[in-house]
């Protein structure tokens, strides 16, 4: 099998060579250069994540019809789309190319980003399921990250990859991603040979809770794993934060900003209620107060219900002792 799929990793390396080339060498590249910077991506993670840029539809059929490469592995490299009469076309034509490595370190396939905001077309395209790339089974920067995971004992899971750039960029560099999908067990299972502490670290907006929501549910039903959050603040992704604070703040941020999954659950569900509505509010306690009977730690429990007393106006004494009730149900 490895030997049929070579093909199809030399044509996804070359092509990440000649996009890369096209970004940092040439004119054509000069718009998507100008993006970057104006991103505030540093030319040494150009070059490191290999960066790149597809200018039209025709420079990779070209390149590759000229060293007389194989009509049917170029089509099964999802790097084209194919017209009517079955000849080839550029399937990223204008964006910014992001090669995705394999565990290896090998181009498996690419994501391409528009450089300017269009209603008819999405913002990210993916190279299509293909022998070689297995969106479900793909961690972005799983290679890179891990000798730093096994350092640090953590791995960090950012919704994009634009995050886990960034956040490379400001030293952080024991990211990883999911493709634009959702997380999967695949991704946990590979994730979880080399760490048992994962922290999720997603968007600060309402699709990015909702996903860190869904992350922990996932990563929860695994008891050997050890789960963390850290929050964004409101509508802010990683690599904004980066943006308008600078590195060493995101850093802090990464450092300090972790809180338990306990702590996250009670300001998620708070978002889902509205507590002006007295049924809804008990409604929140009751859930909430469930999910505190959870923790072992008194003292840690304690934390979480004299906060929440301060927040809704109840007494401490009342959710104390229904706490109490649920603790002797759960254990
Ligand atoms: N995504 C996608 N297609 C889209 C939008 C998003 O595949 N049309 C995936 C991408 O993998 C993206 C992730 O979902 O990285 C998170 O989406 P979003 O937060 O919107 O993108 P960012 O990573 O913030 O990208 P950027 O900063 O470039 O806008
Ligand atoms: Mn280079
Ligand atoms: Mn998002
Ligand atoms: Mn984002
Ligand atoms: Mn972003």
């Amino acid at each position: 099998k490895q030997q049929k799929l070579k093909p199809l990793i030399d044509i996804n390396e070359s092509a990440a060579k000649l996009y890369h080339h096209v970004l940092v060498n040439t004119e054509l590249g000069e718009e998507a250069l100008n993006y970057l910077k104006k991103r505030k991506i540093s030319d040494e993670m150009i070059e490191t994540f290999n960066l790149g840029y597809a200018p039209n539809e025709r420079i990779l059929k070209k390149y590759f019809e000229e060293k007389k490469v194989n009509y049917q592995d170029l089509r099964k490299t999802g790097l084209f789309t194919e017209t009517n009469d079955g000849s080839l076309k550029d399937r990223f034509a204008g964006r910014l190319m992001v090669p995705i490595r394999n565990e290896s370190g090998k181009t498996v396939g690419f994501s391409g980003r528009l450089l300017h905001k269009d209603d008819d077309m999405p913002k990210y395209l993916n190279t299509p399921e293909t022998e070689l790339f297995n969106k479900r089974k793909i961690i972005y920067n799983f290679d890179l990250a891990k000798p730093e995971i096994r350092q640090k004992h953590d791995v960090i899971l950012f919704e994009g990859f634009m995050d886990v750039i960034s956040a490379y960029q400001a030293g952080v560099k024991n990211g990883v991603a999911s493709m634009g999908t959702s997380l999967t067990e695949e991704q946990i299972y590979d994730l979880k040979r080399v760490t048992k502490q994962i922290y999720v670290c997603y968007d600060g907006d309402t699709p990015g809770q909702k996903a860190t929501n869904r992350a922990v549910d996932l990563l929860q039903k695994d008891s050997n794993l050890k789960i963390g959050i850290i929050q964004m603040p409101d509508g802010i992704d990683p690599d904004e934060y980066r943006r308008n604070n600078g590195e060493t703040s995101f850093q802090q941020v990464v450092e300090n900003g972790r809180e338990s999954i306990v702590k996250f659950k009670i300001n998620y569900l708070r978002s889902q209620f509205n507590l002006t509505n007295e049924e809804d509010k008990l409604d929140y306690i009751d859930k909430v107060l469930h999910i505190i009977a959870t923790v072992d730690n008194p003292v840690e429990r304690d934390v979480y219900l004299t906060e929440l007393a301060d927040n809704l106006d109840v007494s401490l004494g009342s959710l104390e002792t229904q706490t109490e009730k649920y603790v002797n149900v759960t254990r």
